[in-house]
C-alpha cells in the first residue's frame, strides 16, 4: 500500500503530533510521517518525533528576516522530504501568502473549536465568556486567512457547568486526538476531496452518522 508521506509542523508540546504519529503506526493506516519541523528549538513534540525515529528539524523563525524567508526554509524542507502533505499540529506561526499557495489543497490544521465559531487565540476562555454550551474541534484545509479553510471534519464536546478554560481545553483536547487521525485518514486516503470551497465525499457516511442531535446541558437533567 503506497502511504501519502506527510509533514507535521509544530511549536510546542506535540501531543497531536503523537496522536498522529500514534495512527501511523497501524498497517492499513493510508499516511506516513516523514518529517517534523519545530520552529521552537528543544520542544516536547521534537522529542516524541525522535522517540518514534522520524526525521526532524527546527527551523527557528527567529533566524530569518521575514516570514517569507523563514516560510521558504520550511518548503524546502518539505520539498526535501517528499512531503505531499502538511499537517500543522500546534503550529503557532501564520503562513506566508506564497506557502498557503504552495501547499493548496494539500494542508491541514487543527483548531480548538468549532469553526466558524472562535477563530484565533485564547480559544476557550472566549467560548467561556460567550456562554457558549458547545464547543469542540475542527480539521480544515489551510487558507490564507488565520483559521479558515474547507472543513474536513469536526467534534462536538459539551461545556459543562464549573469548567476552566485548564478544564475544558482538555476535554477539546481528547477529542482532537481522535479527530485529527481521523481527517488525515480521510484526505490521505482520497475519501474526501475538496471541491470549491467545502470538502464533499463520503456520500454513504449518510446511513451510518448519529441522528440524534448533542444536547448541552442533557435533555434529562433531572428536573
Ligand atoms: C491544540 O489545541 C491545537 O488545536 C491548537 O494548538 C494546540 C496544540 O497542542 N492548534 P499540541 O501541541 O498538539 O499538544
Amino acid at each position: 500500500m503506497t502511504k501519502t508521506r506527510v509533514g507535521v509542523l509544530i511549536s510546542g508540546r506535540g501531543s497531536n503530533l503523537q496522536a498522529l504519529i500514534e495512527a501511523c503506526k497501524a498497517p492499513a493506516y493510508p499516511a506516513e510521517i516523514v518529517l517534523v519541523v519545530s520552529n521552537v528549538p528543544d520542544v516536547q513534540g521534537l522529542a516524541h518525533a525522535e522517540d518514534a525515529a522520524i526525521p526532524t528539524r527546527t527551523i527557528n523563525h527567529k533566524d530569518f528576516a521575514s516570514r517569507e524567508t523563514f516560510d521558504a526554509a520550511v518548503t524546502k524542507a518539505l520539498k526535501e522530504a517528499q512531503a505531499e502533505l502538511v499537517c500543522n499540529a500546534g503550529f503557532m506561526r501564520l503562513h506566508s501568502e506564497k506557502f498557503v499557495q504552495d501547499w493548496w489543497n494539500r494542508h491541514l490544521n487543527i483548531h480548538p473549536s468549532l469553526l466558524p465559531a472562535f477563530p484565533g487565540l485564547n480559544t476557550h476562555a472566549r467560548v467561556l465568556e460567550a456562554g457558549a454550551k458547545i464547543s469542540g474541534c475542527t480539521v480544515h484545509f489551510v487558507r490564507p486567512a488565520m483559521d479558515t479553510g474547507p472543513i474536513v471534519a469536526q467534534a462536538a464536546v459539551p461545556v459543562l457547568p464549573g469548567d476552566t478554560e485548564d478544564s475544558l481545553a482538555g476535554r477539546v483536547l481528547a477529542a482532537e486526538h481522535c479527530l485529527y487521525p481521523h481527517a488525515l485518514r480521510l484526505v490521505a486516503s482520497g475519501a474526501v476531496r475538496v471541491e470549491g470551497e467545502t470538502v464533499a465525499g463520503l456520500t454513504r457516511v449518510k446511513d451510518k452518522a448519529p441522528q440524534t442531535p448533542l444536547f448541552s446541558p442533557p435533555l434529562d437533567e433531572g428536573l
